[in-house]
């Protein structure tokens, strides 16, 4: 029995799905209904999306909306986007969608005016952007910068380091990003071997700055730019990222050249926050402002379409469908875009910081499985990867194609043959094809896709899909009756991590602090690692 967090059982809804887990195969699905590939089809925005190819009915699809009703989607969507403290666990609101309110508006959450915030960064970003871009902003020995490198991780990186590559189509032709995030020092060392001290600027962005990958990255690259252009050219050469200005000033950043963002938003829903500053000056304020009125169409849709007719809200049920009722543990989200190599990596942020939760907003142990592991590669290079695992393998594997009419290229004959390529994998998944003597070639089908298809990755179509994403999360937070909007389980590593550290190095432990004790394996690892660690 499943319970929303006032209590109200959700157990009917759940009891009615898992009556109807007994579905047809896909085959017979689509020979019985002529009309299903039109009917499970949704348009909105610039996405078009068919997910008939889901093993669904008509019977399944209410069952679906009834629970999403019986969870009370629409009301928590619009607590989310009134400004109600939806992070329980931190007492904080959840408006990343203010990120992208259009010029103009205003919102008045906890006595402050969040459109109004917003759009002063925006604007202070924009000037620095096209200052940076057009050359007048000069490093410390009069050169213009050619390269942008962004220093964070989690949602201070893979949303930017995503959505560069994503746009690169539209990056201003002389200034290219470079992203360094983890502690491994060959991240690091890679990119300042490939870099120029006197035309390299470095975005140090972290929310709290107090990450300890990005402050131990960012303050080697510092010392890399002091010892090649000395201590003055820092101003130049350093701007920071955060909601944390005595932090970034004790770092030694001007908070002049610090552009901020809030509580409110929550790190792997901050691209579209100044922590997209490095793909700001790689596209321009315009493009920028594209892609943030992309995501704003989807997040009207989002809050105006009936529960039936919305696409995040739809395609959020349907994963709860594979995920809780039909028992897939994974779901694969598959671009037949090379642009989109980052998206998957950064959707695992997304989806599995947000919704890898089994408490409950109550505190009480959910009773079902929540967040799936999300995973996933372009195609068509994964299909000489694992598809063979999707199609014959035993597990069930729901996927998402994303594909586009138009590529940024004119390799014409290659994009009918990617876009060949995807439409038979979602084909062949469905339908399989079983008139094979021979058992290890007969192909079983009835495997579940979803296609979304859009013109063009464009800034506006690629903020349509990560909006559309946030809020297939959200839906399905809400279900299960989650706070999608913390990650306290990300601490209990960072904090061991901390407490060994000083033991490998042979520091003495902080006064007062005892050597923490550890498990006989953590303990000879240790040990191991101490006797042959280069010093
Ligand atoms: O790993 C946890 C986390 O807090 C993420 O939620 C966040 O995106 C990332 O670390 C980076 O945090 P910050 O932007 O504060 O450096």
């Amino acid at each position: 029995m499943d319970h929303l967090p006032d209590g109200r059982a959700l157990g009917d809804a759940w009891q009615r799905l898992h009556e109807l887990a007994d579905v047809p195969h896909l085959r017979v699905l689509f020979d019985d209904d002529p009309g299903r590939a039109q009917r499970y089809v949704l348009d909105a925005v610039d996405l078009h999306v068919d997910y008939s190819k889901q093993r669904i009915t008509d019977e399944v699809f209410d069952a679906l909306v009834a629970l999403g009703e019986a969870a009370d989607v629409a009301g928590r969507r619009e607590a989310m986007l009134s400004g109600e403290h939806i992070n329980v666990t931190e007492d904080r609101a959840v408006l990343h969608t203010a990120l992208r309110s259009a010029a103009g508006d205003s919102h008045v959450v906890d006595g402050d005016d969040v459109d109004h915030q917003v759009h002063v960064v925006l604007a202070r970003m924009a000037e620095f952007a096209e200052r940076v871009r057009s050359g007048e902003w000069e490093g410390g020995t009069g050169e213009r910068i050619r390269t942008v490198v962004n220093i964070g991780i989690g949602g201070s990186h893979l949303g930017p380091e995503m959505a560069a590559i994503a746009l690169d189509a539209y990056r201003h032709p002389e200034i290219r990003c470079r992203f360094v995030s983890n502690i491994d020092g060959a991240d690091v060392a890679g990119v300042l071997a490939d870099a120029d001290p006197e035309s390299t600027l470095f975005v140090v962005a972290s929310k709290t700055f107090g990450t300890i990958e990005t402050l131990t990255n960012a303050t080697t690259c510092r010392r890399w730019l002091v010892a090649a252009l000395g201590e003055d050219a820092v101003e130049s050469h350093f701007v920071a990222v955060s909601t944390n200005a005595e932090k970034v000033s004790a770092f030694g950043i001007d908070t002049d050249n610090m552009f901020g963002f809030w509580d409110w938003v929550g790190g792997r829903y901050s691209l579209d926050s100044a922590i997209g500053l490095s793909l700001m000056i790689a596209i321009g304020p315009d493009r920028f402002e594209e892609m943030l009125a992309g995501f704003r169409a989807m997040d009207e849709h989002f809050a105006t379409a009936p529960l039936d007719a919305n696409l995040p809200v739809v395609m959020g049920l349907v994963g709860l469908w594979n995920n809780n009722v039909l028992g897939a543990e994974t779901k694969a989200v598959l671009p037949y875009a090379q642009e989109l190599a980052r998206f998957p990596a950064y959707l695992q942020q997304l989806d599995m910081e947000s919704n890898g939760k089994s408490v409950r907003l109550d505190g009480t142990r959910v009773t079902t499985a929540t967040g799936p592991i999300v995973w996933g590669e372009p195609g068509t290079n994964g299909q000489h990867a694992f598809y063979q695992l999707l199609h014959q393998g035993t597990r069930l594997v729901p996927v998402d194609f994303i594909g586009f009419a138009t590529p940024h290229h004119d390799l014409v004959e290659h994009h009918d043959l990617l876009m060949a390529n995807l439409f038979a994998q979602a084909e062949a998944l469905a339908f399989g094809r079983d008139n094979d003597a021979a058992p290890h070639r007969r192909f079983e089908g009835d495997r579940p896709s979803t296609t979304i298809l859009a013109p063009q990755l464009t800034p506006s179509v690629l903020g349509q899909l990560v909006a559309l994403y946030e809020h297939i999360v959200f839906v399905q937070g809400c279900v299960w009756g989650i706070d999608s909007f913390d990650q306290w389980g990300v601490e209990l590593g960072k904090e061991l991590a901390n407490s060994i550290t000083p033991e490998l190095t042979g520091e003495p432990p902080d006064e007062g602090t005892a050597r923490p004790s550890h498990d006989s394996s953590t303990a000879a690892l240790i040990d191991w690692y101490r006797r042959r660690r280069r010093t």
